[in-house]
């Protein structure tokens, strides 16, 4: 057994032997901020204060600066001895922390499955009469049918429309919720779990950048659905990395955006391939963007492969972006992971 004291809480609890701080967490009504419980998805990043802890598992969420700064994965770590941890980094409240956790299964059916461009397709979960609360921005963990394993997928539809999960799924060939998907028949059942993470929109005086590579627009779209449909009037622009126009997609939706937001930018990069009358950017996305803007003084929302995020974001430093204004969710690929 090893005490844990929870900052900036001051609360304590036990972990029995085994256990991780995560688990222990949870089995005393306490939530720490949690996703794919696998240390892929860096949801639940803390900072270890004092004391020592274990890694059990994969802890791919770890850079070699969060190891520097002392941060470590709850989901993966168990503790060797009393420990103090600081969950500021995760974003917690102290309500949140106090409330337990509120993600829980749901029961929905297939509703639309559409390959809409290359390899992309758009998916809508119907819930019936339930409802998801959710924050712009979280994802959620999907049940292969007939497996037991846990695939995670972005949120994007307003969270305001509560009754269903629309998702953006990357149709990998070998894919096992892909394949899944490809053979279902509209009305399948299908139990998913959530909402998990910490991505959303912060409040601030700064412009927004959004930055999404191929299936990463799903939680961007999420957000910028639930700011038109606040009113906000935060300028924003959106980077959009495709590999060429065929891999465009939800420009309706973009469309639709731009004409609800005042202060909205739409700036789609092709990297590979583009008609002789396309007359937008090409490359990489990070440097249509270092040419567009000589300094940076903006919030930065990122989502895609974490190659993109990992080579964006030392650049967006460079031009002057801060890093606690950095906010992403890198789509790492699933282990092999039983809901529990
Ligand atoms: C927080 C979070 C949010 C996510 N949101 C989304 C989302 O909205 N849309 C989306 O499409 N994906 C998202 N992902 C990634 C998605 O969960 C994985 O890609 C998942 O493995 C896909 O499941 P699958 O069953 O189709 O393929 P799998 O059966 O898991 O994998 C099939 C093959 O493809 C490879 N592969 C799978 N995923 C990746 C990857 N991301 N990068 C490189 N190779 C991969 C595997 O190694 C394997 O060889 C998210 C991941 C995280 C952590
Ligand atoms: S919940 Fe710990 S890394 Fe995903």
């Amino acid at each position: 057994m090893a005490s844990i004291k929870v900052e900036p809480f001051s609360h304590e609890f036990v972990c029995e032997d085994g256990e991780t701080l995560l688990e222990g967490a949870l089995r005393n009504g306490l939530l720490l901020k949690y996703g794919c419980k696998h240390g892929g998805c860096g949801t639940c990043k803390v900072r270890l204060v004092d004391g020592d802890v274990a890694e059990q598992g994969p802890t791919f969420a770890l850079s070699a600066e969060d190891q520097a700064n002392d941060l470590i994965l709850p989901c993966s770590s168990i503790p060797l001895e009393p420990c103090v941890i600081d969950v500021e980094t995760s974003g917690l409240t102290e309500d949140e922390f106090f409330s337990g956790d509120t993600s829980r299964g749901y029961d929905a059916v297939l509703g639309r499955f559409e390959v809409v461009a290359g390899d992309i397709a758009r998916v809508r979960l119907d819930l019936g009469d339930d409802e998801i609360a959710f924050t712009a921005g979280q994802f959620v963990n999907v049940e292969v049918p007939g497996t037991g394993l846990l695939r995670t997928f972005s949120l994007a539809n307003c969270p305001a429309d509560s009754s269903v999960v629309e998702l953006i799924c990357k149709q990998y060939t070998d894919g096992l919720f892909a394949r899944f998907l490809r053979d279902a028949d509209l009305g399948t059942p299908i139990r998913l779990f959530g909402p998990y993470g910490s991505l959303k929109v912060h409040l601030s005086h700064r412009p927004i950048i959004m930055i999404a590579g191929g299936s990463g627009l799903a939680p961007l779209l999420s957000m910028l659905r639930d700011l038109a449909a606040k009113g906000s009037d935060r300028s924003v622009t959106l980077y959009f990395g495709a590999r060429s126009e065929g891999h465009l997609y939800a420009l309706d939706d973009i469309t639709d955006i731009g004409c609800r937001l005042p202060d909205f930018e739409f700036v789609p990069v092709l990297s590979e391939s583009w008609s002789p009358n396309w007359t937008g950017e090409t490359g990489m996305v990070i440097d249509a963007i270092l040419r567009r803007h000589t300094t940076l003084a903006h919030d930065v929302y990122l989502c895609g492969p974490p190659p993109m995020i990992d080579g964006a974001t030392p650049l967006l430093l460079e031009r002057g972006v801060r890093q606690r204004n950095i906010y992403y969710d890198a789509f790492t690929p699933a282990t092999q992971t039983v809901p529990s």
